[in-house]
């Protein structure tokens, strides 16, 4: 069995090899810059102090082993194994039902592309935010500042009334975003996570540094890792913590899979996943410290407990509680520079791989050159980004998108492509093959148990339960008419989208293709020859 040399999806008009990362720690940087993004900043401390405090570790540490690295496994395997953007490697693992597989692929990049449109738009807050540290333009009153003067948040509807101040940053996160695209993949995106990445780094560990030689830090850690022993029984603890990790893991929307198809063929698959995965943790456990550290100072400048406090997650963490904390600390600005400009590192890493998913995908489905993907892709979704998230009611509409695409869309794609490559195709032995010919870390039978049956059952209940609880329930107070155009619109959107970019026609049939094996096989003769040779 040979490989081709060059793979047909990937030829825009001229014909050229797939494009590859330069190496495996190329990969590594890359792969752990979309890890590592607003989920693990702005997120990862809120839903852990909500959901248990020091107790929501074992949940969070039982989905990352159960869930998370078998599933980032999985997307390695196919992206690598089937060298394609989602929708190709679908389309290839389908074999004679690849026209129906192929949706499934689809159906992430759709989610990438949702997620793209208002994750650019934290970016661009960020990017505000980190200019406004400088001179703490917030004044004494960040609440009213963001949702006043910043964001003019108006009731929920829909607006065109554009806000200058986020529009012009947006525009600015887009354009750096396409022309990182447009340069490919070793020249773009490992380029700009070779560079962002150790900066991040440096930036957010003396962030964490500063954070804890404040008064009150130990307050702080201590709410954080208070272990609340009960909260174990409940199962909207273990929900979030699986959903934490699929987000933060940027597993099962396309990314990993994109990702790993631009490895070279003798690549180890399972070893660098590891590295992804326990890196990707740590930052969030270091941006859990920093937070409660620098919250703890906030609540003992108030004389009061860290549970008063409000705004500890999301937004209003970032962009309220944050600041507020900015105007009281000494060297404020400093901190502030230092936190906004993690963030939209963080992001910016991030975003690059979601926007990836859909370009690539675009790129091999119509021949197109990276340029022409990349451009076209870009230039779609900053348009709609800026049409939604750039108004008035930019934030409500982000908020509700957010909770659908994450709790919904993401979940409900693991499931199927769990049940859909363990159970009706029956891949599960060939693809941890796969793994195991180069990798160091061998995975064995329980890498089946967890992906096929583990994560349907346990994904499977959790999608329902949320779905129950948002219909019954409605999310935070919004009318039902807002929920349904930005919540369930986005799960319309997202189906209709998938629907209509499978039943468009490929310019060069991907069905072409041997799939690799993770080694190049010896040719018999040159190998007896090299025997005798050396004899
Ligand atoms: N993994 C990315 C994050 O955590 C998408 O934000």
């Amino acid at each position: 069995m040979t490989a081709a040399p060059h793979d047909a999806s990937s030829r825009g008009a001229v014909s050229r090899p797939r494009e590859q990362w330069t190496g495996q720690v190329g990969f590594i940087l890359a792969a752990i810059g979309s890890a590592v993004g607003l989920g693990n900043i702005w997120r990862f401390p809120g839903v852990a102090y909500e959901n248990g405090g020091g107790a929501f570790l074992i949940p969070y540490l039982v989905a990352l082993l159960t869930a998370g690295i078998p599933i980032l496994f999985l997307d390695y395997a196919l992206g690598h194994r089937f060298r394609g953007a989602a929708p190709t490697a679908f389309r290839r693992v389908g074999r004679a039902f690849g026209r129906w597989t192929e949706s499934l692929g689809w159906f992430q990049v759709a989610i990438a592309f949702v997620i793209g449109l208002y994750y650019t738009a934290v970016i661009a807050w960020a990017l505000s935010y980190f200019v406004f540290s400088f001179d703490l333009r917030w004044g004494d009153d960040p609440a009213g500042f963001l949702t006043g003067e910043y964001l003019q948040v108006g009731d929920p509807g829909i607006s065109f009334e554009f806000v200058p101040g986020v529009l012009i940053p947006l525009a600015i996160v887009w354009i750096a975003a396409i022309v990182v695209l447009a340069a490919g993949v070793a020249k773009g995106l490992q380029r700009v996570n070779v560079i962002f990445l150790p900066l991040l780094i440096v930036a957010f560990v003396v962030l964490v540094v500063r954070a804890l030689f404040l008064d009150g830090a130990a307050e702080g850690l201590n709410a954080l890792f208070t272990p609340d022993w009960e909260a174990l029984a409940n199962p909207d603890v273990w929900i979030a913590a699986y959903s934490q990790i699929f987000f933060s893991l940027s597993i099962a929307f396309g990314i990993m899979i994109t990702y790993a198809s631009y490895r070279r063929r003798r690549s180890n698959l399972t070893s660098p996943g590891l590295v992804v995965a326990f890196a990707n943790s740590s930052f969030e456990i270091l941006a859990g410290i920093g937070v409660f550290a620098t919250l703890g100072f906030f609540a003992f400048q108030q004389g009061i407990a860290v549970a008063e406090l409000e705004g500890l997650t999301g937004v209003g963490l970032s962009f309220i509680t944050f600041p507020a904390i900015v105007s009281q600390m000494p060297g404020g600005p400093l901190f502030g520079i230092l936190f906004f400009g993690s963030l939209a590192l963080a992001g910016f890493t991030s975003l690059i791989s979601v926007l990836q998913v859909v370009s690539a995908a675009i790129q091999e489905k119509f021949a197109l050159s990276i340029r022409a993907a990349a451009t076209g892709v870009g230039v779609v979704s900053a348009v709609l980004s800026v049409l939604i998230f750039s108004t008035t009611t930019g934030l409500l509409a982000l908020d509700v998108t957010d909770q659908w695409a994450n709790n919904i869309g993401i979940v409900a794609s693991a499931v199927l492509t769990t049940i859909l490559v363990i159970w009706v195709l029956r891949r599960g032995p060939e693809l941890r093959a796969h793994l195991n010919a180069v990798s160091t870390f061998k995975v064995g039978w329980l890498w089946i148990a967890f992906v096929g049956v583990l994560a349907p059952v346990v994904l499977g209940y959790m999608l329902i339960s949320r779905i129950v609880s948002l219909v019954v329930d409605g999310y935070a107070d919004m009318p039902g008419w807002y929920l349904a155009l930005f919540g369930w619109g986005t799960i319309v959107f997202l189906l209709v989208a998938t629907l209509v970019t499978t039943l468009l026609r490929w310019r060069r049939s991907p069905d072409d293709f041997t799939p690799w094996p993770a080694f190049p096989v010896a040719d018999p003769a040159t190998a007896a020859q090299r025997k005798e040779a050396s004899s």
